[in-house]
Parts: structure tokens; sequence; C-alpha cells
């Protein structure tokens, strides 16, 4: 089985510039939003967000790949690092919607959101990618949280905890034993190693020196064909 690799939750980007207190402003006030309308329903918090966090990265991917080919750069392995985050959380969302169904009304919301929030981050990326992959630091920081807290309410028995959906435990290379619970623990992995990337992306285009190495990032099958 995978190990799940440790979480370090008290990673925090405190905001240096205008930028970071903007994108740090615009992800709590999207939190608030998120809170409001879920509440604790954590099941169908994961699949409305996860419909969006899969889509930075394909934005990023595909902007830093047009760059590359005006400039004739070289992309310093960003564009395929970018494909597998936004690669990452589709499976995510493919996950979560074996545990949770949308409502007809979260549906709407889907696709309402996908509209705004794909126009307003290409048009941001296109301003400042740093500012954009710094967005993307502090949503993914938000994930941990929310995953956590998901994890708390298994643990406390507030949520089910049925066995793992078979698409999960081939993607993680989990045990056929699995549970939620243990799905959440490595989808938790995966953000906190986005949100560190992301962030570690921000700082570099702000010109500061590289990063420490993000949160390790947990083993998943490239056959998600066969899984799906
Ligand atoms: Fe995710
Ligand atoms: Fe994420």
């Amino acid at each position: 089985m995978t190990d799940i690799p440790f979480v370090d939750l008290s990673v925090h980007h405190q905001p240096r510039d205008l930028r970071d207190r903007f994108a740090l402003g615009i992800t709590k006030l999207l939190r608030l939003c998120a809170d409001t309308f879920f509440a604790r329903r954590y099941g169908h918090r994961a699949i409305v967000l996860e419909t969006v966090a899969a889509v930075p990265g394909m934005v990023g991917a595909t902007l830093t790949h047009l760059r590359c080919l005006r400039r004739m750069s070289d992309d310093r392995g960003w564009i395929r690092t970018l494909m597998e985050e936004a690669e990452n959380e589709r499976m995510h969302l493919m996950t979560f919607i074996q545990v949770a169904q949308p409502t007809l009304f979260e549906r709407m919301v889907i696709l309402g959101v996908q509209w705004v929030f794909y126009l307003a981050f290409f048009a941001l990326y296109l301003l400042s990618p740093r500012t954009a992959h710094r967005l993307v630091g502090y949503f993914e920081e938000e994930a941990v949280i929310s995953y956590t807290l998901y994890l708390r309410e298994i643990d406390e028995g507030r949520s089910a905890n049925p066995p793992a959906p078979a698409l999960a435990r081939h993607y993680w290379h989990l045990p056929e034993d699995a549970t939620l619970r243990d799905v959440v623990l490595v989808v938790r992995a995966d953000e906190a190693h986005h949100r560190d990337v992301n962030h570690g992306f921000a700082g570099e285009l702000a010109g500061l020196s590289p990063a420490v190495a993000p949160a390790p990032y947990p083993t998943h099958a490239q056959d998600i064909r066969i899984a799906a």
C-alpha cells in the first residue's frame, strides 16, 4: 500500500506584498462563501470545489506552454507539473462523486462557477502568473484545512466511513480494506503537495530563492482510464 506522506498542517505563506494580500483576501472571501453554502456537508463540498480545483493547473499549463513557444524557452518542468496537478484534482472529483451525489442546484452552481472561474483565472494568469500561483497556494492551504475537518467528522462519527471506491484504491494503490478515511488522508497529502508547489512557483516568479522541498506527493496510478 501507499505510505501516506506526513502533512505539515501549520504551513502558511505570510503575505509579503499587495499581490499576496490580494490572493489571500480572495481566498478568505471564497472560503466564507463555501462555508456558508456547504456548512458541514463535506462530501458535497469536495465535489463542487474539486470541479474548481482542477482548473488552475490546466490554465497554468496552457499559458506556460504558449509562453515557452513564443519565447522559445525551456519550461523547467512546469508544464508537466501543472498538467499532473489538473489530472490529480480531476481524480479527486471522480473519487468523491462515488461518495456523494451533487444536488441539481449544485450541478447548476458548478456550470456557472466554471464559466466565471475559468475566465477570471485565465485573465489573472495572463496579467500576473505570480499572483495566480499564490492564489492557488492559498486555495490549497484551505483545502488541507477542509480535509482535516472532514477527517474529524469521520473520526467523531458524524460522517460515514464507507469502503474506499475501487477507483480510489487503484489510483492511490490502497489496500482492499481501505476506507473513505484513508482516501481523505491521501487526498489531503495531494493538496499539501500542490500547496507547496504553487507557493514555490509564486516565490520563483517573485525572484525568491527556491523554496524548501514541497510536501511529499503520494504515488498515483498512471493508467487511470482502466480505473475509471
Ligand atoms: Fe483536490
Ligand atoms: Fe487542490
